[in-house]
Protein backbone atom coordinates (compact mmCIF):
# COMPACT_ATOMS: atom_id res chain seq x y z
CA UNK A 1 0.00 0.00 0.00
CA UNK A 2 1.44 3.46 -0.98
CA UNK A 3 1.42 5.65 2.00
CA UNK A 4 -0.59 8.89 1.87
CA UNK A 5 0.44 12.38 3.77
CA UNK A 6 -2.03 13.41 6.33
CA UNK A 7 -2.66 16.70 4.70
CA UNK A 8 -4.36 14.47 1.91
CA UNK A 9 -5.80 11.98 3.47
CA UNK A 10 -8.10 15.02 5.48
CA UNK A 11 -8.77 17.11 2.24
CA UNK A 12 -10.55 13.71 0.72
CA UNK A 13 -11.30 10.65 2.83
CA UNK A 14 -12.06 8.07 1.17
CA UNK A 15 -14.65 6.50 4.26
CA UNK A 16 -14.25 2.25 4.66
CA UNK A 17 -10.93 2.76 2.58
CA UNK A 18 -7.18 0.96 3.80
CA UNK A 19 -4.55 3.38 4.35
CA UNK A 20 -1.02 3.83 5.35
CA UNK A 21 -0.14 6.94 6.90
CA UNK A 22 3.36 7.49 8.86
CA UNK A 23 4.99 10.28 10.91
CA UNK A 24 5.41 11.23 14.49
CA UNK A 25 3.06 10.87 17.84
CA UNK A 26 1.62 14.35 19.45
CA UNK A 27 -0.10 13.10 22.07
CA UNK A 28 -1.07 9.23 23.12
CA UNK A 29 -4.01 8.97 25.76
CA UNK A 30 -6.98 6.36 26.65
CA UNK A 31 -7.32 2.61 28.73
CA UNK A 32 -6.81 -0.51 29.23
CA UNK A 33 -9.18 -1.43 25.98
CA UNK A 34 -8.43 1.40 23.80
CA UNK A 35 -5.22 3.67 22.63
CA UNK A 36 -6.04 7.25 20.79
CA UNK A 37 -2.84 8.47 19.62
CA UNK A 38 -2.73 11.59 17.98
CA UNK A 39 -0.32 11.43 14.61
CA UNK A 40 1.45 14.06 11.98
CA UNK A 41 3.52 14.18 9.59
CA UNK A 42 3.91 17.83 8.84
CA UNK A 43 2.09 17.89 5.77
CA UNK A 44 -0.63 20.00 7.30
CA UNK A 45 -0.60 21.02 11.23
CA UNK A 46 -3.77 18.88 11.70
CA UNK A 47 -3.55 14.90 13.22
CA UNK A 48 -4.92 12.09 11.99
CA UNK A 49 -6.28 10.27 15.31
CA UNK A 50 -5.15 6.08 15.59
CA UNK A 51 -7.54 3.99 17.53
CA UNK A 52 -5.62 0.88 18.66
CA UNK A 53 -7.64 -2.13 20.38
CA UNK A 54 -5.13 -2.96 22.62
CA UNK A 55 -6.04 -6.50 22.78
CA UNK A 56 -4.91 -6.71 18.47
CA UNK A 57 -1.66 -5.09 19.68
CA UNK A 58 1.61 -6.27 21.62
CA UNK A 59 1.50 -4.42 25.21
CA UNK A 60 5.27 -3.69 24.89
CA UNK A 61 4.72 -2.23 21.81
CA UNK A 62 1.55 -0.16 22.87
CA UNK A 63 3.76 1.22 26.04
CA UNK A 64 6.62 2.15 23.56
CA UNK A 65 4.27 4.63 21.66
CA UNK A 66 4.96 7.99 23.14
CA UNK A 67 5.52 11.48 22.36
CA UNK A 68 7.55 12.16 19.75
CA UNK A 69 8.03 8.42 18.66
CA UNK A 70 7.41 7.56 14.89
CA UNK A 71 5.36 5.24 12.97
CA UNK A 72 3.88 3.70 10.16
CA UNK A 73 0.47 3.24 10.68
CA UNK A 74 -1.83 1.18 8.47
CA UNK A 75 -5.65 0.77 9.23
CA UNK A 76 -9.61 1.57 8.15
CA UNK A 77 -10.73 4.91 7.49
CA UNK A 78 -13.68 5.51 9.53
CA UNK A 79 -15.89 8.25 10.56
CA UNK A 80 -15.17 9.54 13.84
CA UNK A 81 -17.70 9.16 16.64
CA UNK A 82 -15.45 11.59 18.99
CA UNK A 83 -15.20 15.15 19.30
CA UNK A 84 -12.57 17.31 17.65
CA UNK A 85 -11.93 14.90 14.13
CA UNK A 86 -14.29 14.02 11.56
CA UNK A 87 -12.34 10.50 10.47
CA UNK A 88 -10.16 8.77 12.88
CA UNK A 89 -8.42 5.36 11.86
CA UNK A 90 -8.80 1.86 12.76
CA UNK A 91 -5.15 0.65 13.12
CA UNK A 92 -4.17 -2.82 11.91
CA UNK A 93 -1.02 -2.46 12.25
CA UNK A 94 1.61 -0.48 13.56
CA UNK A 95 5.25 -0.57 12.88
CA UNK A 96 7.31 1.69 15.42
CA UNK A 97 10.29 3.02 13.35
CA UNK A 98 11.72 5.37 16.46
CA UNK A 99 10.76 5.21 19.74
CA UNK A 100 11.20 8.31 22.19
CA UNK A 101 12.43 8.14 25.71
CA UNK A 102 9.90 9.74 27.75
CA UNK A 103 11.39 10.95 29.90
CA UNK A 104 13.85 12.90 28.24
CA UNK A 105 11.79 14.11 25.15
CA UNK A 106 12.05 17.64 25.30
CA UNK A 107 9.23 18.58 23.87
CA UNK A 108 5.98 17.82 26.06
CA UNK A 109 2.58 18.40 25.65
CA UNK A 110 2.93 21.45 27.92
CA UNK A 111 4.11 25.13 26.05
CA UNK A 112 7.50 25.92 25.68
CA UNK A 113 8.88 29.36 25.81
CA UNK A 114 10.46 30.52 22.27
CA UNK A 115 13.43 30.85 23.54
CA UNK A 116 13.98 27.36 25.12
CA UNK A 117 12.84 26.14 21.79
CA UNK A 118 15.54 28.07 19.91
CA UNK A 119 17.55 25.63 22.00
CA UNK A 120 16.22 22.93 20.21
CA UNK A 121 16.51 24.01 16.83
CA UNK A 122 17.12 20.22 15.63
CA UNK A 123 13.25 19.75 16.97
CA UNK A 124 11.23 22.76 16.76
CA UNK A 125 10.32 22.16 13.61
CA UNK A 126 7.95 19.42 15.20
CA UNK A 127 5.54 21.90 17.66
CA UNK A 128 2.85 23.52 15.92
CA UNK A 129 4.04 26.80 15.85
CA UNK A 130 7.19 25.98 13.62
CA UNK A 131 5.37 23.62 11.59
CA UNK A 132 3.32 26.62 10.62
CA UNK A 133 5.65 29.09 10.11
CA UNK A 134 8.15 26.83 8.13
CA UNK A 135 5.38 25.71 5.30
CA UNK A 136 4.48 29.48 5.37
CA UNK A 137 8.20 30.23 4.68
CA UNK A 138 8.18 28.13 1.53
CA UNK A 139 5.05 28.90 0.40
CA UNK A 140 6.07 32.55 0.05
CA UNK A 141 9.44 31.63 -1.10
CA UNK A 142 6.83 29.94 -3.69
CA UNK A 143 4.74 32.86 -4.29
CA UNK A 144 8.62 35.10 -4.80
CA UNK A 145 8.87 32.72 -7.91
CA UNK A 146 5.36 32.49 -9.32
CA UNK A 147 4.86 36.44 -9.24
CA UNK A 148 8.46 37.44 -11.33
CA UNK A 149 8.30 34.44 -13.59
CA UNK A 150 4.65 35.65 -14.65
CA UNK A 151 5.48 38.83 -14.90
CA UNK A 152 8.57 37.92 -17.35
CA UNK A 153 11.46 38.46 -14.75
CA UNK A 154 14.66 36.35 -14.67
CA UNK A 155 15.92 34.39 -11.37
CA UNK A 156 19.57 35.49 -12.09
CA UNK A 157 22.02 33.51 -9.60
CA UNK A 158 24.17 36.18 -8.29
CA UNK A 159 27.10 34.91 -6.38
CA UNK A 160 27.16 34.07 -2.56
CA UNK A 161 31.30 34.24 -2.36
CA UNK A 162 32.53 38.11 -3.89
CA UNK A 163 35.19 40.57 -4.26
CA UNK A 164 32.44 43.78 -3.56
CA UNK A 165 30.82 45.06 -1.32
CA UNK A 166 27.50 46.78 -2.60
CA UNK A 167 26.20 48.42 0.59
CA UNK A 168 29.72 49.90 1.34
CA UNK A 169 29.88 48.76 4.55
CA UNK A 170 32.26 47.50 6.93
CA UNK A 171 30.59 44.52 8.46
CA UNK A 172 31.84 41.64 5.94
CA UNK A 173 32.56 37.78 6.79
CA UNK A 174 35.81 37.68 5.06
CA UNK A 175 36.65 33.93 2.83
CA UNK A 176 39.81 32.57 2.99
CA UNK A 177 41.94 29.61 2.85
CA UNK A 178 44.85 30.92 4.98
CA UNK A 179 46.44 29.60 8.13
CA UNK A 180 44.71 32.03 10.51
CA UNK A 181 47.63 31.22 12.65
CA UNK A 182 49.99 32.10 10.25
CA UNK A 183 48.82 35.22 7.85
CA UNK A 184 51.73 36.57 5.41
CA UNK A 185 51.94 39.86 5.50
CA UNK A 186 53.58 42.19 2.76
CA UNK A 187 56.60 44.78 3.99
CA UNK A 188 54.23 47.69 4.70
CA UNK A 189 52.47 45.32 7.56
CA UNK A 190 48.78 44.69 5.51
CA UNK A 191 47.86 41.36 4.54
CA UNK A 192 49.65 39.19 1.60
CA UNK A 193 46.67 37.91 -0.37
CA UNK A 194 48.62 36.71 -3.33
CA UNK A 195 48.69 33.09 -2.19
CA UNK A 196 45.05 33.21 -0.18
CA UNK A 197 42.27 30.89 -2.05
CA UNK A 198 41.23 34.00 -4.57
CA UNK A 199 44.29 36.06 -4.86
CA UNK A 200 42.76 38.71 -3.30
CA UNK A 201 40.45 39.57 -0.32
CA UNK A 202 37.22 37.84 -0.88
CA UNK A 203 33.90 38.24 1.35
CA UNK A 204 30.12 36.64 1.77
CA UNK A 205 28.39 39.00 -0.71
CA UNK A 206 26.00 41.15 2.09
CA UNK A 207 23.88 42.11 -0.87
CA UNK A 208 23.34 40.03 -4.67
CA UNK A 209 22.60 43.89 -6.22
CA UNK A 210 25.77 44.61 -8.34
CA UNK A 211 26.01 41.59 -10.35
CA UNK A 212 21.42 41.99 -10.09
CA UNK A 213 22.20 45.22 -12.30
CA UNK A 214 24.55 43.89 -14.59
CA UNK A 215 21.58 41.62 -15.30
CA UNK A 216 19.02 43.87 -15.73
CA UNK A 217 20.88 45.66 -18.23
CA UNK A 218 21.00 42.55 -20.40
CA UNK A 219 17.62 40.49 -19.66
CA UNK A 220 16.07 43.78 -19.09
CA UNK A 221 14.45 42.59 -15.26
CA UNK A 222 15.66 40.16 -13.37
CA UNK A 223 15.97 39.11 -9.38
CA UNK A 224 17.81 37.34 -7.11
CA UNK A 225 16.56 34.96 -4.12
CA UNK A 226 19.45 34.46 -1.83
CA UNK A 227 21.30 34.32 1.26
CA UNK A 228 23.56 37.37 2.41
CA UNK A 229 25.43 37.79 4.86
CA UNK A 230 26.00 40.48 7.29
CA UNK A 231 28.46 40.74 10.64
CA UNK A 232 26.84 43.42 12.37
CA UNK A 233 26.75 43.17 16.15
CA UNK A 234 23.16 44.06 16.01
CA UNK A 235 21.58 41.95 18.36
CA UNK A 236 17.70 43.02 17.40
CA UNK A 237 14.41 40.76 17.14
CA UNK A 238 14.93 42.24 13.39
CA UNK A 239 18.66 41.39 12.59
CA UNK A 240 20.21 38.44 11.37
CA UNK A 241 23.66 37.51 10.63
CA UNK A 242 22.85 35.32 7.32
CA UNK A 243 18.99 36.21 6.00
CA UNK A 244 17.69 35.70 2.66
CA UNK A 245 17.28 38.76 0.39
CA UNK A 246 14.90 38.62 -2.57
CA UNK A 247 16.37 41.63 -5.16
CA UNK A 248 14.91 42.38 -8.41
CA UNK A 249 16.41 44.94 -10.79
CA UNK A 250 14.44 46.41 -13.78
CA UNK A 251 15.87 48.39 -16.85
CA UNK A 252 14.07 51.42 -17.45
CA UNK A 253 12.01 51.71 -14.56
CA UNK A 254 12.73 55.27 -12.44
CA UNK A 255 11.73 55.05 -8.80
CA UNK A 256 8.15 55.53 -8.99
CA UNK A 257 7.72 52.41 -11.41
CA UNK A 258 10.01 50.72 -8.46
CA UNK A 259 7.89 51.89 -5.92
CA UNK A 260 4.86 50.74 -7.56
CA UNK A 261 6.19 47.25 -8.30
CA UNK A 262 7.27 46.73 -4.33
CA UNK A 263 3.83 47.59 -3.12
CA UNK A 264 1.94 45.26 -5.69
CA UNK A 265 4.66 42.70 -4.82
CA UNK A 266 4.66 42.82 -1.34
CA UNK A 267 0.49 42.26 -1.06
CA UNK A 268 1.11 39.36 -3.66
CA UNK A 269 2.77 37.45 -0.97
CA UNK A 270 0.04 38.84 1.48
CA UNK A 271 -2.66 37.65 -0.32
CA UNK A 272 -1.12 34.10 -1.39
CA UNK A 273 -0.70 33.69 2.22
CA UNK A 274 -3.97 34.31 3.06
CA UNK A 275 -5.54 31.95 0.16
CA UNK A 276 -2.56 29.21 0.61
CA UNK A 277 -1.77 29.11 4.18
CA UNK A 278 -5.15 29.61 5.68
CA UNK A 279 -4.85 26.41 8.78
CA UNK A 280 -1.96 27.91 10.08
CA UNK A 281 -2.71 31.57 9.52
CA UNK A 282 -5.66 30.92 11.69
CA UNK A 283 -3.28 28.73 14.44
CA UNK A 284 -1.35 31.31 14.48
CA UNK A 285 -3.83 34.11 14.52
CA UNK A 286 -5.20 31.81 17.97
CA UNK A 287 -1.91 31.32 19.24
CA UNK A 288 0.69 34.15 18.47
CA UNK A 289 -0.99 37.13 17.69
CA UNK A 290 -4.82 37.66 17.90
CA UNK A 291 -4.48 40.81 15.33
CA UNK A 292 -2.58 38.90 12.54
CA UNK A 293 -5.34 37.89 10.05
CA UNK A 294 -6.99 41.84 10.66
CA UNK A 295 -3.28 43.32 9.95
CA UNK A 296 -2.53 41.49 7.03
CA UNK A 297 -6.22 42.05 5.38
CA UNK A 298 -5.93 46.03 6.62
CA UNK A 299 -2.16 46.14 4.40
CA UNK A 300 -4.39 44.79 1.83
CA UNK A 301 -7.06 47.01 1.86
CA UNK A 302 -4.95 50.36 2.24
CA UNK A 303 -2.70 52.17 -0.35
CA UNK A 304 0.77 52.77 1.17
CA UNK A 305 1.71 56.59 2.03
CA UNK A 306 4.57 57.87 -0.29
CA UNK A 307 6.52 60.82 1.05
CA UNK A 308 9.99 62.49 1.07
CA UNK A 309 12.30 61.90 4.08
CA UNK A 310 12.46 65.72 4.54
CA UNK A 311 8.38 65.63 5.02
CA UNK A 312 8.92 62.71 7.22
CA UNK A 313 11.76 64.74 9.40
CA UNK A 314 9.29 67.13 9.63
CA UNK A 315 6.57 64.78 11.07
CA UNK A 316 8.99 63.18 13.70
CA UNK A 317 10.09 66.76 15.03
CA UNK A 318 6.68 68.11 15.45
CA UNK A 319 5.42 65.10 17.04
CA UNK A 320 6.87 66.49 20.14
CA UNK A 321 7.98 63.03 20.94
CA UNK A 322 10.79 62.21 22.98
CA UNK A 323 13.22 59.72 21.27
CA UNK A 324 15.85 57.85 22.73
CA UNK A 325 17.54 58.58 18.86
CA UNK A 326 17.19 62.45 19.11
CA UNK A 327 16.29 63.17 15.08
CA UNK A 328 17.23 66.16 12.52
CA UNK A 329 17.42 66.00 8.80
CA UNK A 330 20.51 64.20 8.12
CA UNK A 331 20.53 61.39 9.99
CA UNK A 332 19.41 58.19 9.34
CA UNK A 333 15.70 56.78 10.97
CA UNK A 334 15.98 54.30 13.81
CA UNK A 335 13.08 51.64 13.79
CA UNK A 336 11.35 53.64 16.74
CA UNK A 337 10.71 56.40 14.36
CA UNK A 338 10.10 54.77 11.43
CA UNK A 339 7.45 52.74 13.60
CA UNK A 340 6.06 56.23 14.87
CA UNK A 341 5.50 56.89 11.34
CA UNK A 342 3.96 54.10 10.57
CA UNK A 343 1.73 52.43 13.64
CA UNK A 344 1.04 56.13 14.90
CA UNK A 345 1.01 58.37 12.61
CA UNK A 346 -0.03 57.32 9.54
CA UNK A 347 -1.22 53.76 10.69
CA UNK A 348 -0.29 52.20 7.20
CA UNK A 349 2.51 51.38 5.55
CA UNK A 350 4.87 54.20 4.80
CA UNK A 351 7.24 54.40 1.71
CA UNK A 352 9.88 57.37 2.16
CA UNK A 353 11.97 58.78 -0.74
CA UNK A 354 14.37 60.77 -1.27
CA UNK A 355 17.01 60.19 1.39
CA UNK A 356 20.56 62.20 2.38
CA UNK A 357 22.85 60.99 -0.29
CA UNK A 358 25.10 60.64 3.03
CA UNK A 359 23.29 57.81 4.82
CA UNK A 360 22.98 56.17 1.52
CA UNK A 361 24.67 53.52 -0.60
CA UNK A 362 27.08 55.12 -3.14
CA UNK A 363 24.90 53.74 -6.23
CA UNK A 364 21.89 55.58 -5.82
CA UNK A 365 21.02 57.86 -8.47
CA UNK A 366 21.67 61.32 -7.42
CA UNK A 367 18.85 64.22 -7.27
CA UNK A 368 19.60 67.93 -8.85
CA UNK A 369 19.40 69.42 -5.14
CA UNK A 370 23.29 67.92 -4.84
CA UNK A 371 22.02 66.73 -1.24
CA UNK A 372 19.53 63.75 -1.69
CA UNK A 373 19.21 60.10 -3.80
CA UNK A 374 16.10 58.76 -5.07
CA UNK A 375 16.22 56.07 -2.74
CA UNK A 376 13.01 54.45 -1.15
CA UNK A 377 12.27 52.57 2.50
CA UNK A 378 8.89 50.98 2.46
CA UNK A 379 8.21 50.70 6.41
CA UNK A 380 5.49 48.58 7.54
CA UNK A 381 4.18 48.29 11.10
CA UNK A 382 5.17 46.14 13.74
CA UNK A 383 8.98 45.77 11.57
CA UNK A 384 9.95 49.68 10.28
CA UNK A 385 12.06 48.57 7.27
CA UNK A 386 11.33 45.47 5.05
CA UNK A 387 12.38 47.26 1.96
CA UNK A 388 15.07 49.19 0.93
CA UNK A 389 16.04 50.32 -3.34
CA UNK A 390 16.56 53.47 -5.21
CA UNK A 391 16.74 54.13 -8.85
CA UNK A 392 20.83 53.79 -9.33
CA UNK A 393 23.03 56.14 -10.63
CA UNK A 394 23.08 55.28 -14.48
CA UNK A 395 25.39 58.27 -15.18
CA UNK A 396 28.99 57.32 -15.95
CA UNK A 397 31.07 60.81 -14.45
CA UNK A 398 28.24 61.06 -11.59
CA UNK A 399 28.60 57.19 -10.42
CA UNK A 400 32.59 57.60 -10.47
CA UNK A 401 32.60 61.03 -8.89
CA UNK A 402 30.64 59.50 -6.08
CA UNK A 403 32.70 56.58 -5.53
CA UNK A 404 35.83 58.78 -5.76
CA UNK A 405 34.36 61.26 -2.77
CA UNK A 406 33.95 58.14 -0.61
CA UNK A 407 37.25 56.55 -1.42
CA UNK A 408 35.56 52.92 -2.57
CA UNK A 409 37.92 51.09 -4.56
CA UNK A 410 37.53 52.32 -7.94
CA UNK A 411 39.42 50.06 -9.37
CA UNK A 412 37.69 46.99 -7.71
CA UNK A 413 34.19 47.94 -9.29
CA UNK A 414 35.57 48.62 -13.37
CA UNK A 415 32.82 46.03 -14.07
CA UNK A 416 30.40 48.07 -12.63
CA UNK A 417 31.35 51.00 -13.84
CA UNK A 418 31.44 49.76 -17.61
CA UNK A 419 28.11 48.99 -17.96
CA UNK A 420 27.65 52.79 -17.82
CA UNK A 421 29.95 53.20 -20.27
CA UNK A 422 28.33 50.66 -22.57
CA UNK A 423 24.65 51.18 -23.43
CA UNK A 424 23.88 52.55 -20.24
CA UNK A 425 20.14 52.77 -19.18
CA UNK A 426 17.49 54.17 -16.30
CA UNK A 427 17.10 51.80 -13.49
CA UNK A 428 16.10 50.59 -10.54
CA UNK A 429 16.00 48.05 -8.15
CA UNK A 430 15.00 47.04 -4.61
CA UNK A 431 15.54 44.22 -1.62
CA UNK A 432 12.84 42.77 -0.05
CA UNK A 433 14.41 41.25 3.52
CA UNK A 434 12.62 37.97 3.47
CA UNK A 435 12.89 36.73 6.92
CA UNK A 436 11.56 40.53 8.31
CA UNK A 437 8.47 39.74 5.60
CA UNK A 438 7.76 35.88 7.29
CA UNK A 439 7.94 37.95 10.40
CA UNK A 440 4.97 40.12 9.16
CA UNK A 441 3.05 37.71 8.16
CA UNK A 442 3.00 35.06 10.27
CA UNK A 443 3.32 37.71 13.34
CA UNK A 444 5.71 35.97 15.01
CA UNK A 445 8.06 38.22 17.09
CA UNK A 446 11.15 37.58 16.34
CA UNK A 447 13.35 36.62 13.72
CA UNK A 448 15.38 33.84 14.84
CA UNK A 449 12.26 32.09 14.95
CA UNK A 450 11.37 32.74 11.04
CA UNK A 451 14.07 30.67 10.00
CA UNK A 452 15.14 26.98 10.50
CA UNK A 453 18.42 27.52 11.72
CA UNK A 454 19.15 31.72 12.64
CA UNK A 455 22.84 33.03 12.66
CA UNK A 456 23.47 35.69 15.46
CA UNK A 457 26.34 36.83 17.25
CA UNK A 458 27.54 34.57 19.10
CA UNK A 459 25.54 32.36 18.08
CA UNK A 460 26.40 29.56 15.26
CA UNK A 461 24.63 26.22 16.73
CA UNK A 462 23.07 23.25 14.06
O1 LIG B 1 18.37 48.17 2.88
P1 LIG B 1 19.33 47.07 2.50
O2 LIG B 1 20.66 47.08 3.15
O3 LIG B 1 19.45 47.19 0.91
C1 LIG B 1 20.28 46.48 0.11
O4 LIG B 1 21.03 45.60 0.44
C2 LIG B 1 20.11 46.82 -1.35
N1 LIG B 1 21.30 46.34 -2.07
C3 LIG B 1 18.85 46.22 -1.87
C4 LIG B 1 18.60 46.54 -3.31
O5 LIG B 1 18.30 47.68 -3.62
N2 LIG B 1 18.72 45.56 -4.18
O6 LIG B 1 18.65 45.66 2.75
C5 LIG B 1 17.41 45.33 2.14
C6 LIG B 1 16.48 44.70 3.13
C7 LIG B 1 16.12 45.58 4.32
O7 LIG B 1 15.09 46.47 4.01
C8 LIG B 1 15.72 44.55 5.35
O8 LIG B 1 14.39 44.12 5.14
C9 LIG B 1 16.64 43.39 5.04
O9 LIG B 1 17.09 43.55 3.71
N3 LIG B 1 17.79 43.33 5.95
C10 LIG B 1 17.93 42.44 6.94
N4 LIG B 1 17.14 41.43 7.36
C11 LIG B 1 17.56 40.68 8.39
N5 LIG B 1 18.75 40.86 9.03
C12 LIG B 1 19.58 41.87 8.64
N6 LIG B 1 20.76 42.03 9.26
C13 LIG B 1 19.18 42.71 7.56
N7 LIG B 1 19.74 43.76 6.92
C14 LIG B 1 18.89 44.12 5.94
MG1 LIG C 1 18.21 49.76 4.12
Amino acid sequence: MKRIKIKELLASPEIESDVLVKGWVRTKRGNKNIAFIALNDGSTINNIQVVADTAKFDENLLKDITTGSCLSVSGKLIESQGQGQNIEIHAESIELYGKSDAETYPLQKKGHSMEFLREIAHLRPRTNTFGAVFRIRHAIAFAIHKYFNDKGFFYLHTPIITGSNAEGAGELFHVTTMDLANIPHNKDGSVDFNNDFFGKPANLTVSGQLEGELGALALSDIYTFGPTFRAENSNTPRHLAEFWMVEPEMAFYDNNDNMDLAEDFVKYLIRYALENCKDDLDFLNSIIDKGLLERLNFVLGNEFIRMTYTDAIKILIDSGKKWEYPISWGKDLQAEHERYLVEEHFKKPVILTDYPKDIKAFYMKQNDDGKTVRAMDVLFPGIGEIIGGSQREENYDALLSRIKELNLPEKDLWWYLETRKFGTAPHSGFGLGFERMIIFITGIPNIRDVIPFPRTPKNAEF
